[in-house]
């Protein structure tokens, strides 16, 4: 197994619902450890760039709307296989699909509204993290 780090986000609607400790309590019963974090308000150009990716999607002005609505958690994960490991924990991205006792389908509304956001391979955790965090942030 490989020790890895991976960023999660936790998003305006989980951060509104006052789930965070909740939602980071998951990560960590999963054996994740949670090794930076920070609450921010992301500013349009912020959403748009970490987004880019999507830039061509139909969904994305609206993504980018709702990611700016208030304040997010952006954190660091570790752990054994945390990319994948985090991924299994949030659930499937439309929360209708999401396996029970995953975050998404206990605290997601809906596929805009879906509670956090997490790394989808390990080369984008890096580009994520790097995009969020600082050398000096991250202390483990
Ligand atoms: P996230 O893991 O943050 O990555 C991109 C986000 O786009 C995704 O979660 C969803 O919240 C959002 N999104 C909105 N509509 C769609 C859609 N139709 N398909 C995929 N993602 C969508």
């Amino acid at each position: 197994m490989a020790y890895e780090y991976t960023l999660s986000i936790i998003k305006p609607d989980a951060v509104k619902k006052n789930v965070v400790g909740a939602i980071l309590s998951r990560f960590e019963q999963a054996g994740l450890r949670v090794v930076a974090t920070k609450m921010l308000q992301l500013s349009t150009h912020d959403a748009e760039q970490f987004y880019a990716v999507h830039k061509d999607r139909a969904f994305f002005q609206d993504l980018v709307s709702f990611m700016i609505q208030g304040p997010v958690l952006v954190s660091v994960l570790a752990g054994d296989n945390a990319v994948l490991a985090h991924r299994d924990i949030m659930g499937a991205t439309n929360p209708k699909e999401a396996a029970k006792g995953t975050i998404r389908a206990d605290f997601a509304d809906s596929i805009e509204a879906n509670a956090v956001h997490g790394s989808d391979s390990l080369e984008n955790a890096k580009q994520e993290i790097q995009f969020f965090f600082s050398n000096r942030e991250l202390v483990e």
